[in-house]
């Protein structure tokens, strides 16, 4: 027996050289004293693997059309087969991988492991950093329930407001002027081949860098990256104290990465996965949503700002905040690693920490951001007029009243519009709800003529 597993192993390794390939990177030799700081880039990888899992999973389930998602959700929750777990695990894993990657990119940031050769690893990362983000606004946007149409809808009006370009890539994002069935099948097509497709190669690239470039030792104070001597000098260190990865520095990465796994199975067997808010649908009201929690602070950041600024801060926000990441390794590629000499990355760490922290409680209590459990009003007003009850029902439907309060129901992101037929005519109504403007989208796009008479007749009669 024992001999025709090892033929057939033989075999396998003459024809294929899969272990003559990996068994050099397993021992490899890396620096002694990698210890646990070391374990968030492989638990981001785990969460990954596990998001491919689970996602392939879902997909086999779930309905990429704008009739049959929500439905096709509910499914996937309520009847099939492990279907809750399997989107608790999604869900938790991308939480979990959100979470590891802001945490592997502080480590790497505070013991300045970006500095010389290791530039491209921090680019590569930055991408990677960006790209799971972009992974979990479209993936929120599958569910396809009130609260992901809408995110869409306020994606969108916020793209167009970039100027000269805005119109294309909102255009781009929906797949047409308005959010529709061929929006959904987009956004699909982005969360399930486009962007994973750039994880792989870009995840393929960073771990290749990871083991050509060696990883960082840990600092040292007083002594100082200098690209003329640093790879002679790390080749050296290597050869004298280093320690080969598998099993003496991998079984860290092995074992948390195992907890990780654990405890978002867990987590998906105790918590379950996020309720599914209201389908995009006026009838149905009775649910307490809002957006996931790794979304919060941007959402919480858009609200907070002077409304004069916010289309510039949308537009230019992250573009700086991606030349400044891009920029970091190459203003400072040399020098001093530990944390104890340079003070002020410590310091700027800590505060960026605190503000995305604050920025995401206050999303939490939030009273900016919109209230999407809100009751239309007209569950509660009995209107006897159809225009006013169509008015009512589309106030509801396309997201105001998230917003807006009437008849003391809905947001309070917007200024109450319970009298707003006593002072605004309506030629000055329908200039704001088809412009838009301060903190509110512009619906000029999403309403067409007769929504519009509609909704502008509704609140002329709130007085
Ligand atoms: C993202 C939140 C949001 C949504 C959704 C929204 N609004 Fe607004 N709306 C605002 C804000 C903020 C203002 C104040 C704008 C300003 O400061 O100029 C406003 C102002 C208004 C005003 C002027 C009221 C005043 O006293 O200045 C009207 C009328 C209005 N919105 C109607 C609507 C209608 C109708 C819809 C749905 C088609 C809608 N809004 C959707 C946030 C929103």
């Amino acid at each position: 027996m024992k001999t025709i597993l090892r033929k057939m192993g033989d075999w396998l390794e003459d024809r294929t050289g899969l272990m003559a390939a990996i068994r050099p990177i397993l021992n490899h030799l890396v620096p002694p004293g990698a210890k646990w700081a070391y374990v968030f880039g492989s638990a981001t990888l785990f969460c990954f693997i596990l998001q491919v899992v689970t996602g392939v999973g879902l997909a086999l389930l779930y309905q990429p059309s704008s009739d049959a998602a929500y439905q096709s959700l509910q499914f996937i929750t309520d009847q099939a087969v492990f279907g809750r777990v399997l989107r608790g695990i999604h869900f938790f894993g991308a939480s979990g991988m959100v979470l590891f990657v802001g945490v592997h990119m502080i480590r790497v940031y505070i013991m300045a492991a970006y500095k010389y050769p290791r530039e491209m690893n921090w680019l590569t990362g930055v991408l990677l950093l960006f790209l799971t983000i972009i992974m979990g606004f479209t993936g929120q946007l599958l569910r396809w329930d009130a609260n992901g149409v809408w995110s869409s809808v306020v994606a969108a009006q916020n793209l167009g407001r970039i100027p000269l370009i805005g119109t294309t890539l909102a255009r781009l994002l929906l797949g047409g002027d308005t959010i529709g069935g061929q929006s959904l099948s987009r956004f699909f097509a982005y969360h399930v081949f486009l962007f994973p497709a750039l994880i792989f190669a870009l995840v393929g690239l960073h771990l290749f860098l990871v083991i050509r470039n060696g990883i960082s030792e840990p600092p040292k104070a007083g002594r100082p990256v200098d690209p003329k001597t640093y790879r002679a000098w790390y080749e050296t260190m290597l050869k004298r104290e280093g320690v080969p990865f598998w099993p003496n520095a991998a079984w860290r990465d092995a074992l948390f990465g195992s907890l990780v796994i654990l405890t978002i199975v867990g987590l998906a067997v105790v918590v379950g996965p996020p309720a599914l808010t209201q389908p995009p649908d006026p009838s149905i009201v009775d649910t307490s949503p809002e957006p996931d929690w790794y979304m919060l602070p941007i959402f919480a950041l858009f609200a907070l700002v002077p409304p004069k600024t916010e289309s510039y801060l949308i537009f230019f926000g992250p573009v700086l905040l991606v030349l400044a990441l891009f920029a970091l390794p190459f203003l400072s590629n040399r020098g001093e690693r530990s944390p104890i000499r340079r003070p002020w990355a410590v310091f700027g760490v800590i505060c960026v920490v605190i503000f995305v922290g604050a920025l995401l409680v206050i999303g939490e209590i939030e009273p900016w951001s919109p209230r999407f459990d809100t009751k239309s009003v007209a569950t509660l007003v009995s209107y006897q007029n159809p225009q006013l009850k169509r008015g009512a029902m589309l106030f509801y439907k396309k997201g105001c009243q998230y917003c807006h309060m009437v008849h003391g129901e809905g947001g309070l992101r917007g200024p109450n519009l319970s009298d707003i037929g006593r002072n605004w005519t309506a030629n000055q109504l329908t200039v704001q709800i088809v412009n838009g403007g301060g903190n509110m989208p512009a619906y000029g796009g999403s309403l067409d003529k007769d929504e519009l008479r509609d909704i502008v007749a509704f609140l002329s009669a709130q007085k």
